[in-house]
């Protein structure tokens, strides 16, 4: 037997006990005669005590380095000086018997906390990363979190179906990751961005509520909060309107809090259209832990001869409250931070609404005192506060209003980690217009339906109808997104056509689910949820490389195992493929 007991196991009450421990050397040191011994395993470290009365076995536990795996015996003591840090901390084990198991390298950082390992070199040794405890525990936090999710949704009655991986195209909008076929000739399967088509047609199946944790690719540049594999939480369900999803996912998602987070949500979270989400916090997914909403100044600030404002499509602004006292560096530098390329804003107009009820402007010489009142009075904003205002094109702008007010949001501690904030944003649009290629695409994906009184729209006025869609924005980030779907096939044709597919292309593509609709298919919608990302929120981090065992970096590249990587000429020739890249 390699253990009676695990290294984050033993308390005051287990005095005297005889027990063996296996696991790995965190440290040891020599103080006077004694040796000690922090013994490491996924349950938490243990202290271990060669005293001079066993010399032979305190000269063993010397010899051993850091990460080996030992074996140890011995009687379980009350410290005298106790670690109230460690949950073991009031015991130590007098060792009696000593055994290494296996020897270990140096490793090539600390496997602590406080590691000296940067990233990458974290990455190339994932397995010795996976041994620190703030690792370790994301990944049990994100066991929680799908062992709670599919506790909820077998009490809801969904079935969990597995869906292939080798497919066909799918349509959700990145690119995809193709993979060659060799017993047919020349053909390629693509590996699913989602299994979005898959779980409708398990809804034409019958089977009526179905949910998956399921790998998704998708070939797009990379982020903090996007890998190219990732997790989905998918589910499905028949003869459901947008309000039963809604209020089913809200159920899991109070759930989730509850059991994962111990934190009890008792209202009903809001909704809020798109169109208001992009008008008062710029963009499809706000953190309303804090308000700061954006004011239109457009009307207001035009036409007092300013020709920086006089020329363009949109001014607006944010008003944060108690900001006046900001000095001339600290403006200097949110004017920096909006012109940085990633934002690329112009410039940054303040006004400072001093104590005594005047104003103190960045643009004194054109606007007076009355002006800026009314500007102030839009915002409703009071003495002390600092109003900051961008102007451009509208999009523009409002993207870099965004990224102003989180940034003052986190300079003014309003994005507590700890407060959550759910919110449903509903209306998205059903198509949105591709500058580039001269056409509508699908804002969500092209099975999305119309919301009924748009539908008219559609042949003369396609960008102008909502969708039954709805996406789940927890502070800031995009949880999850789903819809209703369309069931009925002239409808689905109605909405190829209107992203420009000829009859021919969508056959080609998606002829399979037409056919499918052919054959009674139920009203039905669903959603899919972001898991790496919502195990990151719930750990409190910002990557989800963090919350994901093997994650890949930011060129994709996976680089403990060094891939992508060549293949050898002869896989290709199999594959009938060949390579045009030559090496530099
Ligand atoms: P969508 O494309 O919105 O919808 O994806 C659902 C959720 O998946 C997460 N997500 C990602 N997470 C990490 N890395 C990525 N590259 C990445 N891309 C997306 C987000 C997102 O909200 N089939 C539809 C769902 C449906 O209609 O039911 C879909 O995949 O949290």
């Amino acid at each position: 037997m390699y253990r009676t007991h695990t290294c984050g196991e033993l308390r005051v009450a287990n005095v005297g006990e005889e027990v063996t421990l296996s696991g790995w050397v965190q440290k040891n040191r020599k103080l006077g005669g004694m040796t000690f011994v922090d013994l490491r395993d996924r349950y938490g470290v243990t202290q271990l005590v060669f005293d001079e009365n066993n010399a032979a076995l305190a000269e063993e536990a010397n010899k051993v380095g850091r990460e080996y795996v030992v074996q140890v015996s011995g009687k379980v003591a009350e410290r005298y000086s106790k670690n109230d840090k460690m949950p073991t901390g009031d015991i130590e084990i007098i060792a009696s018997e000593f055994k290494i198991l296996n020897a270990s390298e140096v490793p090539p950082f600390t496997i602590e906390e406080d590691t000296d390992g940067g990233d990458e070199l974290r990455m190339q040794y994932r397995y010795l990363d996976l041994r620190r405890a703030n690792v370790r525990k994301n990944l049990e936090l994100r066991n929680k979190l799908t062992f709670e999710m599919r506790n909820y949704l077998n009490q809801q009655a969904f079935i969990e179906v597995e869906t292939p991986v080798l497919i066909k195209s799918t349509p959700e909008g990145a690119r995809d990751f193709i993979v060659p076929s060799r017993m047919n000739e020349g053909q390629f399967y693509a590996l699913p961005q989602s299994p979005q088509v898959f779980k409708q047609l398990l809804m034409v199946g019958g089977m009526d509520r179905y949910f998956q944790i399921v790998k998704c690719f998708r070939d797009e540049d990379l982020r903090a909060d996007r890998q190219p594999e990732f997790t989905q939480l998918d589910c499905e369900m028949s003869f459901v309107e947008q309000e039963d999803v809604i209020m089913t996912f809200e159920g899991l998602t109070k759930h989730l809090f509850k059991t994962v987070k111990g934190i009890e949500i008792d209202y009903k979270f809001p909704q809020m259209p798109y169109k208001e989400a992009m008008e008062s916090y710029g963009c499809d997914k706000p953190d309303i832990r804090f308000e700061m909403k954006f004011q239109e100044l457009t009307s207001l600030a035009q036409g007092k001869d300013f020709v920086v404002f006089d020329s363009v499509e949109y001014i607006g602004g944010i008003c944060a409250e108690g900001c006046a006292s900001y000095t001339r560096k600290q403006l200097d530098a949110l004017t920096n931070f909006v012109k940085k390329p990633q934002i690329g804003a112009k410039g940054l107009v303040y006004v400072k609404c001093n104590e005594d009820g005047s104003f103190k402007s960045s643009v004194d010489k054109f606007f007076n005192q009355d002006d800026l009142k009314a500007w102030a009075e839009k915002f409703d904003a009071k003495p002390g506060d600092l109003i900051l205002v961008l102007a451009g094109a509208k999009e523009h702008t409002l993207n870099a209003l965004c990224e102003l007010r989180l940034e003052m949001g986190e300079q003014l501690g309003l994005r507590d980690r700890n407060v959550f904030a759910p919110l449903w944003v509903v209306d998205f649009p059903l198509l949105e217009w591709d500058e580039e290629n001269e056409r509508f695409h699908a804002k969500h994906h092209p099975f999305t339906s119309p919301n009924k009184e748009d539908i008219d729209l559609m042949e003369n006025d396609p960008g102008a109808v909502r969708a039954n869609a709805y996406d789940l924005v927890i502070n800031g980030v995009e949880i999850g997104g789903g819809s209703v779907r369309i069931h009925d096939k002239e409808l689905q044709a109605k909405m190829f056509k209107a992203l420009g597919f000829s009859k021919e292309e969508a056959e080609e593509q998606f002829g399979f689910l037409m056919n499918a609709f052919k054959y009674g298919a139920p009203p039905h919608g669903g959603v899919a949820f972001g898991l790496d990302r919502w195990a990151a929120m719930f750990a409190g981090i910002d990557s989800i490389r963090d919350v994901i065992a093997f994650p890949k970096n930011n060129s994709g590249r996976d680089v403990m195992i060094d891939t992508p990587s060549f293949v050898a000429p002869e896989q290709l020739t199999e594959l009938n493929l060949a390579s045009t890249y030559k090496e530099e």
